[in-house]
């Protein structure tokens, strides 16, 4: 009668084990715990026995029932969990390659520039994209009546202020919170009143840069200017200057550089369209009236400022026929930078 019980206990606990789904475990617990299973059978028959063997076999069948519980309960938490895991796990798959995020291509070209100012001694500035008219426009000896402030260039605020059309106003606020020297360059986005084409956007980014000492020269900016552009485009890259009007500058020029594409030698060159130059940075020497509107004293000071636009270069250097590309966040466009 003992090892029969034991017996029972080891199919039921075998069986158990084996069991696939929740609805075959159920079965085996009223198979061997319910009221007509050879165990409870086997039980009932203890009263019966002589005096002296009922303890052992009633040790034997409460142990036993007591196991077919537990493998019970062990085997639900099993099912359970493979449940929970989708499917059971399988060591031989091949892992999956994680996507790896990548800096935008205007934000590489950013971090670039920065870093050849910085390695020239120019700290990085910020300012506000929400302005007011006075540091977009005002203080850069831009006056009331000239043409960039039409409200078909430049998108006005509901109530009051604009947004800033060019980085320049934050020469105005760094020379407000700062006395000279001042040597920074500011990167940013910027805003204007643009319809979008393959070339236009109504919103893009620039980097200025303003240095403001006592002795600043022309030849300082041709110097400055000349040495960025040799690390951007290669250090065969050659500039010129063409002169060009800026209110808050003067005198004030254009920076183009050598086309390192194609020399020039190629008259359907995409970036230089043949003419072996492209246009990289406005520029120029700061105007005594923007010192005066910041209190700066422009007979002891004098200075140069420059802003180019990265998404013209970022273009250039990467082959990007359309400017829109660059504001869709198109994971397929921004995986290849
Ligand atoms: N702010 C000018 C522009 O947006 C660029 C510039 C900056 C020119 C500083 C001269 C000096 O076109």
């Amino acid at each position: 009668m003992l090892e029969e019980v034991q017996q029972l206990q080891s199919t039921a606990v075998g069986e158990i084990q084996a069991a696939q789904d929740q609805k075959a475990l159920e079965e085996l617990r009223v198979r061997h715990l319910g009221r007509k299973s050879p165990l409870r059978q086997a039980m009932s028959q203890i009263g019966k026995l002589p005096t002296a063997e009922r303890p052992a076999l009633g040790q034997v069948a409460g142990q036993a029932q007591k196991a077919i519980q537990q493998a019970i309960e062990d085997r639900e938490m099993a099912l359970r969990q493979a449940a929970d895991a989708g499917c059971s796990l399988d060591v031989t798959l091949p892992g999956r390659q994680p996507l790896f995020g990548r800096a935008h291509p205007l934000t590489q070209l950013t971090d670039e520039l920065v870093g050849i100012f910085q390695g020239m001694g120019f700290d990085v500035a910020d300012g506000p994209e929400a302005e007011d008219e006075y540091h977009n426009f005002d203080a850069l000896n831009t006056p009331t009546d000239h043409p960039a402030r039409d409200l078909q260039d430049t998108f006005y605020l509901k109530d009051a202020g604009l947004l800033r059309t060019q980085t320049s106003t934050v020469q105005i606020r760094v020379m407000e919170q700062t006395p000279p020297p001042i040597r920074i360059v500011v990167p940013g986005r910027v805003y204007r009143k643009e319809t979008v084409d393959a070339t236009h956007h109504f919103a893009f980014h620039q980097i200025e840069g303003l240095y403001v000492d006592r002795g600043v020269s022309f030849a300082d900016l041709k110097g400055t200017i000349e040495a960025m552009g040799q690390q951007l485009l290669g250090g065969d890259a050659k500039m010129r200057l063409r002169p060009h009007f800026f209110p808050f500058t003067e005198p004030s020029v254009e920076c183009d550089f050598t086309c390192t594409i194609c020399g020039g030698r190629n008259a359907t060159c995409s970036i230089c369209k043949g003419t072996g130059w492209i246009e990289i940075a406005g520029a120029g020497m700061v105007d005594p009236a923007v010192f005066e509107a910041v209190g700066y004293d422009s007979e002891e000071f004098t200075g140069f400022a420059f802003g180019m636009g990265l998404e013209r270069i970022a273009m250039m250097r990467y082959g990007i026929d359309d400017i829109r590309l660059f504001l869709e966040n198109d994971l397929r466009f921004t995986r290849q930078f």
